[in-house]
């Protein structure tokens, strides 16, 4: 028993400690990939639900979720330590298209979701096609980086940080990967993510959910201040750089 102890210390102090288990988030992910696509409410919800969309205080039961969706593609991060998953939907055959982004935080004792929020963003949003999402999207690789080539979770939020923090501050040090490739709405941006990063906006209220497998972290934020447009900013950092970002950003 003792050993036993000692064991479970040293292992806690060499990692982040996992608070879920990624078998509990992949059945999240399928749920709410079900409900996606049947417009049927398939997740396991605490009695009260934080849920947004776009920002905004929703309806769970009668928002996006009650919708039954033609989903051409989804990819979801699985964060173990917050307990929760970022998934991303492209649907451009879907009448109308749409490309959402969605975090989904759990209650870790319960396993029960407790928060929601997506960013639905569909014809008219900035840069919006799916089409061209979709294709780009397929191009990339998202493989799982072997363990012995992984960042931590710090670097890989510190660099998507550096990166939002651009826009506001140029002194700011990204740690640029090239190539890099940036899929912002519809449209492509490489080798170089560096390009048109505009400056004296502030991107707020930043929530993370981070997958270290696959080198990434999705940042829910508001683009331009408290007030400004919902936006989701999700990086893929290989060796400590940026290779992938992809954005989504909805109507203020
Ligand atoms: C979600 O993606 C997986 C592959 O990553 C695929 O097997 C599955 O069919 C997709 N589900 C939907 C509803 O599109």
């Amino acid at each position: 028993m003792h050993s036993l102890t000692l064991g479970a210390v040293a292992l806690l102090v060499g990692s982040v400690t996992a608070q879920c288990d990624v078998a509990v988030l992949q059945q999240t992910a399928a749920d709410y990939l079900s409900t996606s696509t049947t417009g049927t409410f398939k997740l396991s919800s605490a009695d009260a639900v934080t849920y947004t969309e776009n920002g905004k205080t929703a309806n769970i039961k009668t928002g996006i979720l009650s919708k039954a969706l033609k989903i051409s593609h989804n990819r979801t991060l699985y964060d173990t330590v917050q307990c929760a998953i970022y998934t991303e939907l492209i649907a451009p055959d879907n009448t109308p298209p749409y490309v959402i982004g969605t975090q989904v935080g759990l209650d870790a004792a319960s396993g029960k979701v407790k928060k929601m929020e997506s960013i639905i963003t569909s014809t008219g949003d900035w840069f919006f096609d799916a089409k061209n999402t979709l294709s780009y999207s397929l191009k990339e690789d998202r493989s799982v980086i072997p363990e012995a080539k992984r960042d931590t979770r710090a670097v890989i939020k510190a660099a998507g940080d550096a990166y939002l923090d651009l826009f506001s501050d140029k002194s700011v040090k990204v740690p640029w990967g090239s190539p890099c490739t940036r899929i912002e709405g519809g449209r492509q941006f490489t080798p170089d993510c560096s390009v048109g990063v505009p400056n004296n906006v502030k991107l707020v209220n930043r929530r993370y959910v981070c997958d270290e497998t696959v080198g990434t972290c999705d940042i829910l934020l508001s683009f331009g201040g408290a007030t400004g447009m919902p936006d989701s900013h999700e990086f893929r950092i290989e060796g400590g750089k940026i290779k992938l970002v992809h954005t989504i950003t909805g109507k203020a």
